[in-house]
């Protein structure tokens, strides 16, 4: 299973800033990317297209949407579909992100439906999950992460193809905190995902990626990617500069 390396620009960079980061990132990372990682960038949808572009030619990089709706077109204002993701040169849909949960206000229900819908439509799809630090205080953490895991994936087919289906664990106290999660509470948190994942796929379990997300820098992203179960990395801030995302997917 090769590694994932993902950078989320949230609603970072304009159209030109973009465009020019996935440029230098290209250029410091595609001559000596290894055989068993890939790279992905989750632009804003405004840079989607320039993005994906200056990406396409080179192998083993692609391009995401870090959101979609429910439906494939329609009166739904300020919204965009899996089709238009598709149609823009992305590959990936994020969904269950927590800042959509948290400040958006989206709810394990819809994160599931809009999992199962990118799914069907084509796209490969992220489940973000993680708990909040009152959750961990309180000894939740498995409870909250089955909870989101089972109910997002409520609706997907349990043959789906395992390369088309991700988690990616963001404990939402080590998101943009720059504290990050010890190995042990990485370890944990994955190998009790993947044990969630088994009980649902069976064995095709095993080939669906785990990355974690909170706080990953060029310094610290070596030892996260060696723990068992992680297979890759969702990273925030420390994606938005070419040069330091390029040491991450190096590492
Ligand atoms: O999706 C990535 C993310 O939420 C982590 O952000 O800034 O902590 O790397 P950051």
């Amino acid at each position: 299973m090769k590694k994932l390396m993902a950078a989320n620009w949230k609603m970072y960079k304009t159209c030109d800033e973009a465009r020019s980061t996935a440029e230098e990132l290209v250029k410091l990372t595609a001559t000596n990317l290894p055989a068993d990682r890939e790279v992905l960038v989750f632009p804003p949808f405004t840079a989607l297209k320039g993005v994906a572009d200056a990406l396409a030619w080179q192998e083993g990089f692609f391009a995401g949407g870090q959101d979609y709706y429910i439906e494939e077109e329609g009166a739904f204002t300020g919204e965009i579909s899996p089709k238009m993701l598709l149609d823009a040169g992305a590959v990936y849909g994020l969904t269950g992100h927590s800042e959509r949960r948290h400040i958006l206000g989206e709810g394990d229900e819809y994160i599931g439906k809009k999992t199962a819908y990118g799914l069907a439509r084509g796209l490969k799809v992220i489940l973000c999950v993680g708990e909040k630090i009152d959750e961990r205080k309180g000894g939740e953490v498995e409870e909250v992460l089955e909870r989101q895991i089972r109910v997002g994936l409520k609706d997907v087919p349990t043959d789906v193809a395992p390369d088309r289906l991700s988690i990616a664990y963001e404990p939402v106290w080590a998101i943009g905190t720059g504290e990050v999660a010890g190995p042990e509470e990485i370890s944990a948190a994955h190998g009790f995902v993947r044990k969630i994942l088994i009980s649902i796929f069976g064995n095709n379990a095993n080939e669906m990626r785990v990355l974690y997300g909170g706080s990953v820098k060029p310094g610290n992203c070596a030892e996260i990617i060696a723990l068992d179960n992680v297979d890759g990395v969702l990273v925030g801030g420390a994606s938005l500069e070419g040069e330091s995302f390029s040491q991450i997917v190096l590492a």
